[in-house]
């Protein structure tokens, strides 16, 4: 049996990621919470994991403790401006603790600014609809910056600004007032330019700040790759979806199927790019489907799936996700900023692990720049629409007790971390089902 491991380079990230709504507990003011209180949730978040009553501290505890030198959680823009004209300083100085709790246990934080939740004054107001919304959201970066700045300089603006549009405006899946793809192009234009601004702020306030968004980046295939229309839907949906961010940074115009916006002010605002990395779609061209643009997505029936279907695990997806990066901004650094699975009983995840940090391990080996690694999720938490049905993390949580369940992921994600690598053996021990694909003859 081949016995080798696959090392990373000194110095690489290797965390977990949280977001504030769905870890902290009794986030009362903000959209989301309303959303649930109105019944567009399986069930609702509640106590959460209730980090806010305490409880990151064990759970720090435990990241530090299995190995994890790294952490990417959120702050939570209604508590540290619950109305437009004032600003809880107590919440900024919970998250200071947060920091330095990070920083003693020799934990390199990276903090999100937007992960989905907006105060409900800004809701009130249409949200990201409003052309106000770009300067509020910088303003209360450089309230967060200013107040954080000693503990962190890697920052995170916007999390996954497609997923928060198309699930809201076009989906009606997440909170919104209004939907429509007009409407999306919109909100997408004005998290552009909030992030843009975003951008030059933290800059501004603090030189050595390295400042990135996170992609949700969908790779994705046609149902059948010699049908013309097949392959149509696959370009209409992959740009749909993955573009917007990317194109506007790139060349500063926003690409949309509604037609293309200019944003200059967006070009070039990034120091590096995260990536969260799920799965890959497969798209036919479907007539029955006006809402999604006559693309139907979907894993093929031979998937290896998840405990809910919700991801098939398709480990190559990750180093494609990479090459695109790669490709797309020569030498920037990248960051996978998520990459994991719902799946209660752990049965797929030390598979789902291994063969998609295998993968990053080549795409390391290919020069491509990327830095670390961020596991969603620590522990289980309020999964958005979906509630407490899928557990993301390596940790599983008890809701009623709050009592942390630990999975068998928690020890192989553990070894991977100590050893900076992915051996043989910890493949051998925890996925035997994966190891001639792992470590071929
Ligand atoms: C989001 C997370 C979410 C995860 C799993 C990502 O799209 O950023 O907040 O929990 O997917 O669904």
């Amino acid at each position: 049996m081949p016995q080798a491991t696959y090392h990373f380079p000194r110095g690489f990230l290797w965390g977990t990621a949280t977001a504030s709504h769905q870890v902290e507990g009794n986030n009362t003011n903000n959209q989301w919470w309303m959303w649930e209180q109105t019944g567009h949730t399986d069930g609702t978040s509640g106590l959460a994991c209730d980090w806010w009553g305490g409880r990151w501290r064990e759970d720090f505890d435990r990241a530090a403790e299995t190995g994890q030198n790294a952490h990417r959680f959120s702050v939570e823009w209604s508590r540290i401006q619950p109305t437009p004209d004032t600003w809880d300083e107590d919440a900024l100085e919970r998250y200071r603790a947060m920091l330095r709790g990070l920083r003693e246990r020799g934990m390199t934080p990276m903090v999100t600014l937007h992960h989905f939740t907006d105060p409900m004054w800004f809701y009130e107001m249409d949200g990201w609809e409003h052309d106000d919304a770009p300067m509020l959201f910088e303003k209360f970066v450089r309230k967060v910056v200013e107040a954080l700045k000693e503990y962190c300089s890697l920052w995170c603006t916007v999390n996954e600004p497609n997923v928060y549009t198309l699930s809201g405006y076009v989906a009606g899946l997440f909170p919104t007032k209004r939907h429509g793809l007009n409407v999306a192009k919109r909100v997408l234009a004005n998290l552009l330019l909030g992030h843009a601004a975003a951008y030059h702020a933290i800059h501004e306030i603090q030189k050595e700040a390295q400042v990135g968004y996170a992609l949700h980046y969908r790779p994705m295939v046609a149902n059948n790759k010699w049908s013309p229309l097949d392959r149509l839907m696959r370009n209409i949906q992959y740009n749909g979806i993955n573009m917007a961010f990317p194109s506007a940074i790139s060349a500063g115009v926003m690409k949309s199927p509604m037609g293309n916006v200019r944003i200059p002010e967006a070009k070039g605002t990034q120091d590096y790019l995260g990536l969260n990395y799920y799965s890959v779609d497969t798209i036919a061209f479907d007539i029955t489907r006006p809402q999604e643009l006559f693309g139907k997505r979907y894993y093929p029936d031979d998937s290896d799936f998840s405990g809910t279907k919700f991801i098939a695990n398709i480990p190559d997806g990750i180093f494609d996700t990479i090459k695109w990066a790669t490709r797309t901004y020569p030498n920037l650094p990248l960051y996978i900023t998520e990459n994991g699975v719902e799946d209660a009983d752990d049965k797929m995840r030390p598979r789902y692990i291994a063969q998609h940090i295998h993968q990053v391990w080549r795409a390391v080996n290919f020069n491509f720049p990327v830095k670390g690694y961020f596991h969603w999720s620590l522990v289980d938490n309020f999964e958005w629409e979906r509630g407490w049905t899928q557990r993301f993390g390596l940790w599983g949580v008890d809701v009623e007790t709050q009592k942390r369940i630990k999975r068998p992921s928690v020890d192989l994600y553990a070894e991977i971390c100590k050893e900076n690598g992915l051996s043989s053996e910890m493949v051998q021990k925890y996925c035997p089902e994966v190891f001639e694909k792992l470590f071929p003859v």
